[in-house]
């Protein structure tokens, strides 16, 4: 496994829509497993494809307590086909935009549809901290990040400080 580097803003390749994986083979193994690594490194609760460059529908996700067991999910070609009618709230943070908190409502539970590292399609149900993160990840794959859920005038705010940090 490997350790890559997690692309930040202003990276434009970060708005990119990622493509659907058709086959599962090694190499989308391997990918899911660099990105379990790479997330675990960080740490992060999620991450999703495209914020190590690859523009394919794969997420991985981890929400368990650091005294829990560790939990990894990979999902491939995640949808949601379902969503719950609460909202819950949360402050959600991004390894690729880092030191920035947004307070975002998002649907709970939802159902989410995807492959499994078996090339089995699966049907999870999920809520609470799980639930958002699959959420913010399948943002990931639609090049949908949380500054998205800001105010404009918040975004840009965003947009010029790590285009600032970017030239140094
Ligand atoms: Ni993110």
């Amino acid at each position: 496994m490997t350790i890559k580097p997690i692309i930040t803003l202003p990276e434009t390749v970060l708005r990119q829509v990622s493509d659907p994986i058709e086959t599962i083979d090694e190499d989308v193994l391997q990918l899911a497993d660099d990105m379990l690594e790479t997330m675990y490194d960080a740490p992060g609760v999620g991450l999703a494809a495209i914020q190590i460059g690859v523009p394919k529908r794969l997420v991985v996700l981890d929400v368990a307590d650091e005294d829990d067991e560790m939990a990894p999910l990979t999902l491939i070609n995640p949808e949601i086909v379902k969503q719950g009618d609460k909202m819950r709230d949360h402050e959600e943070g991004c390894l690729s935009i880092p030191e920035v908190l947004v307070e975002i409502e998002r649907p709970t539970p939802v159902t989410v549809r995807y492959i499994d590292r078996a090339g089995k399609t699966q049907e999870l149900e999920a809520e609470g901290l799980l639930g958002t993160a699959i959420q913010h990840e399948i943002d990931h794959l639609d090049g949908k990040l949380i500054i998205d859920y800001m105010s404009r005038l918040k975004r840009d705010m965003v947009m010029r400080k790590f285009k600032k940090l970017a030239r140094g």
